[in-house]
C-alpha cells in the first residue's frame, strides 16, 4: 500500500514554487518563474505534478491497468514545415507565420473556458469508489490550474500572463510587433465553440444542443458524463498533437538568422511546452480512471467503461485525423496563396514553397487566386 498523498484541496492543487525570477515574456509579467540555477519551472506544479504521479499509480495498483495515451506520432507533423516557413520569411511573406502564432495563441486563450465544464456527480455516476483519483480533483483545482496556464490570471492585481500571451509575446518579439489580425472570432467559430453571426457569443444552451445531436453512446449513459469525456479527450488530442507545433515553432523562432529576439522566442515556446506536460498527464489519467470503472446508467444498468471511453476516443481521433487535418491544411494554402498574390514572382513562389514540403494540397487550392 502506498503512503502517497492522493488527497489534495484546491489550493494545493494551484500552488506555486518558490521562484528565485519570475517569468517576463515581452514586458509582460508571465506565469511560472526560475530556479536559482536559471531552470523555467512550470506555474501550479509544486503538487499537482506529484499528485498526478500518485494517482496514476494507485490507478495501476488498484486495477492493474495501464495509463492510457496516444504517443505523438499519430499526429502528423506541422504544415508547413520548418523548411516551408523559413523559405517564405526569407522571401519576405511572414503574414502566414505570423497568422499561425496568433491563432496558436488565440486558442490557447479558449482553455480558459474549462473551468466552465459542467462535471456530474462522479460517484453517482461510477460503480466502483471515485475518492482520491485525477477525476475527483478535476473541480478541485485541476481544471483551475489548466485554465489559469492556458489563458492567463488576474488577481489581487497582479496580471499574470499565461499561454495565450507567451504566443503572443514570442510573435512580436520574433517579428518585431508585426501588424496582426484579431482571430478570435474566426476561431471561436471554426471550433464550433460559437456559432456563426452570433459575434462570438458562447450559447451554453446551443451547445448543449448540438452535443445531444451528435451523441455517440446509448441515451442510457448520462449526457453530461458523455460530453464531460467528449471534451477531455478533444482536449488531450490537442495537446498532445501540439507538441509537433512547437518543436516547428522551437527550430523556427530559434533561428538567429531568420528571426529577432536572440532566441527569446524560441525560449518563450520550450517553456510552454513544459507546462503541457501536466495537461496532458492529468486527462489521460482521468480518462484512464473512467475507462476501467463501471457507468450507472440512467435506467440503472451498468456500462463498461471501455465501451463509454473507447468509442468517443475513436470518433475524436478520427476526425482530429481527417477533417479537422484537412480543414487546417486548406487554411494554410489558403493564406499562403493569399500571402504571395500580390507579387509578380508569386506563382514561382508558391511552387517552392511546395516542393520544400511533403504534402501536396488539393489541386484547386494550389492557387495565387
Ligand atoms: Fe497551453
Ligand atoms: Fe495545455
Amino acid at each position: 500500500m502506498s503512503s502517497a498523498q492522493v488527497e489534495f484541496t484546491f489550493d494545493e492543487l494551484l500552488a506555486e514554487h518558490e521562484y528565485a525570477e519570475p517569468l517576463f515574456a515581452g514586458g509582460v509579467r508571465c506565469h511560472g518563474g526560475f530556479r536559482d540555477d536559471g531552470a523555467y519551472v512550470s506555474p501550479r506544479t509544486k503538487h499537482r505534478v506529484p499528485a498526478i504521479g500518485a494517482w496514476q499509480a494507485k490507478h495501476v495498483a488498484d486495477f492493474g491497468a495501464p495509463i492510457l495515451g496516444a504517443p505523438i506520432e499519430t499526429w502528423p507533423a506541422a504544415y508547413p514545415n520548418v523548411a516551408q516557413s523559413r523559405f517564405l520569411i526569407e522571401q519576405g511573406v511572414r503574414q502566414p507565420v505570423v497568422s499561425t502564432l496568433t491563432r496558436i495563441g488565440t486558442v490557447e486563450g479558449f482553455g480558459g473556458l474549462i473551468r466552465h465544464s459542467i462535471v456530474p456527480d462522479l460517484q453517482a455516476s461510477f460503480v466502483e469508489d471515485t475518492r482520491q483519483t485525477a477525476m475527483a480533483h478535476l473541480l478541485r483545482g485541476l481544471y483551475e490550474a489548466h485554465a489559469r496556464d492556458e489563458a492567463g490570471h488576474a488577481e489581487s492585481g497582479v496580471d499574470e500572463g499565461g499561454h495565450k500571451q507567451m504566443w503572443f509575446a514570442a510573435r512580436d518579439v520574433a517579428f518585431e510587433h508585426p501588424v496582426t489580425e484579431d482571430e478570435t472570432l474566426t476561431m471561436l467559430e471554426r471550433m464550433g465553440i460559437s456559432q456563426p453571426g452570433s459575434g462570438g457569443k458562447i450559447d451554453p444552451a446551443a451547445l448543449r444542443a448540438q452535443g445531444l445531436a451528435n451523441r455517440l453512446l446509448s441515451d442510457d449513459v448520462p449526457f453530461e458524463l458523455e460530453a464531460l469525456i467528449e471534451r477531455m479527450v478533444r482536449l488531450l488530442f490537442i495537446e498532445i498533437a501540439a507538441f509537433h507545433t512547437f518543436a516547428w515553432a522551437e527550430e523556427l523562432l530559434g533561428d538567429d538568422e531568420l528571426v529577432a529576439g536572440d532566441g527569446e522566442a524560441a525560449r518563450l515556446v520550450s517553456y510552454i511546452r513544459a507546462d503541457e506536460t501536466p495537461h496532458v498527464d492529468y486527462l489521460r489519467t482521468v480518462l484512464t480512471e473512467m475507462r476501467d470503472r463501471t457507468v450507472v446508467g440512467a435506467s440503472g444498468a451498468h456500462h463498461k467503461g471501455v465501451d463509454v471511453v473507447g468509442p468517443l476516443w475513436d470518433r475524436a481521433l478520427a476526425d482530429s485525423l481527417g477533417p479537422r487535418r484537412t480543414e487546417q491544411l486548406e487554411l494554410v494554402v489558403r493564406e499562403v496563396g493569399h500571402a504571395v498574390a500580390g507579387r509578380a514572382d508569386g506563382g514561382e513562389l508558391l511552387e517552392q514553397f511546395h516542393a520544400l514540403g511533403t504534402i501536396l494540397p488539393r489541386a484547386d487550392l494550389n492557387s495565387t487566386q
